[in-house]
């Protein structure tokens, strides 16, 4: 079949986004992103599929319109089924149905982490475009995960590792709230780090077999160190901020990267990738350029457009699957937590 043309739609958290992908080349990417919840310090999930249910039309409409494609001329709706937000991926879900059913067009569920990963394949006009090679490995790190991921082709993902507590953006969220940060607290630590000593205070690393994460114990140590020190001297975060930003930036990007090249190194692959919305991080994104020179890695670190939720990533995964004949039944339910 020519001009293989699919739509994509993401409604996993708090952004409603619809993507057309025409062979791999990407023709739009809309997200909407839902600002209800900054007054709240995090995503409020009623107020999120409420949210979705008001943007999904428009957002569809737009990324239509943006690719210059007619509705008649898609293949496929490849939307993500989980995991996620439970009533934000059924809004998702239900258009994504109720669309597929009146184009007579086939339904692909699309798993919300394996799309991440596959923004590595999406053709967005970069001169000398090279998707990475199988088998090669992708840290995924996002606000709900932590994973390294053995990606051995289009479909075949094992997560080799994955933290046994909380995400690595979930961690960057505490730390900001601790410092009377906004939410989310990544770009924020991310920014102050800049300007702050990343060896001015040491912090708790787990000490945690294999190629599991943990990071629990790195945020109860920031926080007693933090208290501590406000009682000495209650100007201690408005006078340090800067230095305690870049030493727990310093010490997540470690942890990450030690796991990391452990699986490298034991699984003999050095064709690495980075995928999810942590990947955003400049320190991270400066520690695998620096691994690639020193253990000779042929690195793949996504645009940072790419690196939050989108439904570019959820089209071009789409793609793969109708190329497969992998549709799925309209029956399908959605999952919020991980199945695969
Ligand atoms: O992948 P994502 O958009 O949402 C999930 O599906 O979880 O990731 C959001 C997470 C948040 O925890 C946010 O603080 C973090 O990614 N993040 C960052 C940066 N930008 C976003 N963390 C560190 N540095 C950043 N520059």
């Amino acid at each position: 079949m020519d001009n293989i043309t699919i739509l994509g739609i993401e409604s996993s958290c708090d952004d409603t986004s619809a993507a057309v992908i025409r062979n791999g080349e990407l023709l739009s990417n809309v997200i909407a992103n839902q600002d209800v919840h900054i007054a709240y310090g995090g995503v409020v999930p009623e107020l999120a599929s409420r949210a979705h249910q008001l943007n999904i039309v428009p957002t569809i409409h737009q990324a239509i319109k943006n690719a210059s494609v007619s509705l008649s001329e898609i293949h496929a709706i490849a939307y993500t089924r989980g995991p996620g937000l439970m009533g934000s991926l059924l809004v998702g879900t239900s258009f994504a149905k109720g669309l597929a059913l009146s184009l007579g067009v086939p339904l692909i569920d699309v798993n919300h982490l394996k799309a991440h990963v596959m923004v590595h394949f999406i053709h967005d006009n970069t001169p000398n475009f090279k998707p990475p090679t199988f088998p090669f490995l992708c840290l995924l790190v996002s606000g709900g995960n932590s994973q390294i991921v053995l990606v051995k082709s289009y479909s075949e993902m094992e997560i080799i590792g994955q933290t046994i507590d909380d995400a690595a953006g979930e961690a960057f969220d505490k730390c900001a709230k601790i410092l009377g940060g906004p939410y989310p607290g990544g770009p924020f630590v991310d920014v102050m780090a800049q300007q702050g000593d990343a060896y001015a205070f040491n912090l708790n690393k787990p000490r945690i077999g294999g190629y599991q994460y943990s990071f629990s114990g790195l945020k109860t140590s920031f926080l007693y160190l933090v208290r501590d020190e406000m009682k000495k001297n209650p100007a201690f975060i408005e006078q340090r901020k800067t230095d305690l930003c870049a030493s727990f930036q310093r010490t997540v990007v470690e942890i990450l990267m030690e796991k990391l090249l452990k699986a490298s190194q034991d699984y003999h692959i050095s064709t690495i990738a980075l995928a999810g919305g942590v990947s955003a991080n400049s320190a991270l994104r400066k520690a695998v350029e620096n691994y690639a020179h020193i253990y000779n890695w042929t690195t793949f670190v996504p645009k940072l457009a790419f690196t939050t939720d989108n439904a570019a990533m959820v089209a071009i995964t789409g793609m793969y699957k109708f190329k497969a004949g992998e549709y799925s039944d309209i029956s399908l339910t959605p999952f919020a937590k991980t199945l695969v």
